[in-house]
């Protein structure tokens, strides 16, 4: 992308974004059974059917079912037969994300800006047309067998892309006021953080934004270091963490143990009222990680003055933590699957542009309690 800038501009950056980002399209789950979990997700966390691919439209070696809440758009697909690629998949890593796809305005700028920095193509650019118009999807590898896709549809009006039907059910529960992805963050394996980092950085254009050393994210028994990668905008941001030595063994190493490999570790979907939200999960028989009581006896002095009341926070496990810009509420789920892997965070930001590292250690000795359970500390 060429960027022009005129003498009375002097609000173009420095350097061009050459991966610009509209957001986060869809996450790809290849999961063992897609029709009960398409169900789940709608049960329990309140998204809405929206289309679905299969051999009835053509799709012959696989199921998809579309679902979405707001802005949030998840995409859960099971093979049909044995001894192929996503099999392989959910054999080796259990139900899990594949695929992270952005948004763009290019598909095919998108690959060749990426992969002629060193991005490995998943897919090389490639149309979909129906009669609602076209779509462009091109794509790279990223860390393990997680893909990001990039999805052009400024030039489609249909449901969601060429090869799906609209999804009609009279099944339809009420949204938990999910909104939108606010960021996705991997595991990677030892000494494999900064490689990660430089690829974000040098083939996605990426900044590192924030940093966590052991120092910060470490327990009596276990560590792990993170980096925040952001695209230009901001409107996609992908944490990276890597286990650290500690005296037993840490949440990120239990990660790629039951994994077998690097992957995405959770999804942190933004709301506008937590408490609210939580509380219809909760109802709907979500279940999240609880820290202790005495976390909120002095929470308010580290944090300050904040809107809502404690009470309800301090019932639903709901934490708080605070940057130069504001704060922010959180609550992590328990894993969505049976082994210890994927979960999904729930944030609302109220000014603050950070993501919690006040709550580490309380979140973090929460997740051990966990592991421990498991026999796995
Ligand atoms: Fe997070």
């Amino acid at each position: 992308m060429n960027l022009t800038t005129t003498a009375t501009d002097n609000k173009v950056p420095a350097t061009a974004d050459f991966l610009p980002l509209n957001g986060t399209d869809y996450v790809e789950f290849y999961v063992g059974n897609a029709k009960q979990a398409a169900h789940f997700y709608k049960s329990a966390f309140g998204f809405q059917s929206l289309a679905y691919a299969g051999p009835e439209t053509g799709q012959m070696d696989r199921v998809s079912y579309v679902i979405r809440q707001n802005k949030l758009t998840f995409m859960l697909t099971t093979p049909l037969r044995a001894n192929n690629e996503i099999a392989d998949h959910i054999a080796k890593h259990g139900d899990g994300v594949k695929i992270l796809s952005l948004m763009v305005d290019d598909a095919t700028d998108a690959w060749h800006q990426t992969t002629s920095r060193g991005g490995k193509s998943y897919v090389e650019p490639y149309k979909l047309s129906d009669e609602n118009g076209e779509i462009v999807i091109s794509g790279i590898h990223t860390y393990g067998e997680t893909v990001h896709l990039f999805i052009e549809r400024k030039n489609y009006n249909g449901t969601f892309m060429p090869g799906f039907r609209k999804w009609e059910t009279l099944y339809n529960p009420p949204s938990a006021g999910l909104l939108y992805v606010d960021h996705c963050v991997g595991n990677v394996g030892w000494n494999q953080m900064n490689p990660w980092v430089k690829f974000y950085e040098e083939v996605m254009g990426f900044k590192n934004i924030l940093s966590f050393d052991d120092n910060d994210i470490s327990t009596e028994y276990s560590a792990l270091m993170s980096k925040v990668m952001s695209n230009g905008n901001g409107y996609v941001k992908f944490p990276i963490n890597e286990p650290a030595e500690g005296k037993k063994k840490s949440q990120v190493e239990e990660y790629l143990d039951f994994y077998n490999g690097e992957g995405v570790q959770h999804v942190a979907i933004a709301t506008a009222n937590i408490v609210e939200t939580v509380t219809d999960l909760q109802n709907r028989g979500v279940e999240f990680l609880k820290v202790p009581e005495s976390y909120y006896a002095d929470v308010l002095d580290r944090v300050g003055k904040i809107d809502e009341d404690l009470k309800p926070l301090s019932e639903l496990g709901i934490l708080i933590d605070k940057d130069d810009e504001g704060y922010l509420l959180q609550i992590f789920s328990k894993p969505l699957e049976d082994r210890p892997t994927l979960f999904f965070e729930i944030i609302q930001r109220k000014g603050a542009k950070s993501f919690g590292k006040g709550n580490f250690k309380a979140l973090f000795e929460a997740l051990e309690r966990e592991q421990d359970l498991r026999g796995n500390l």
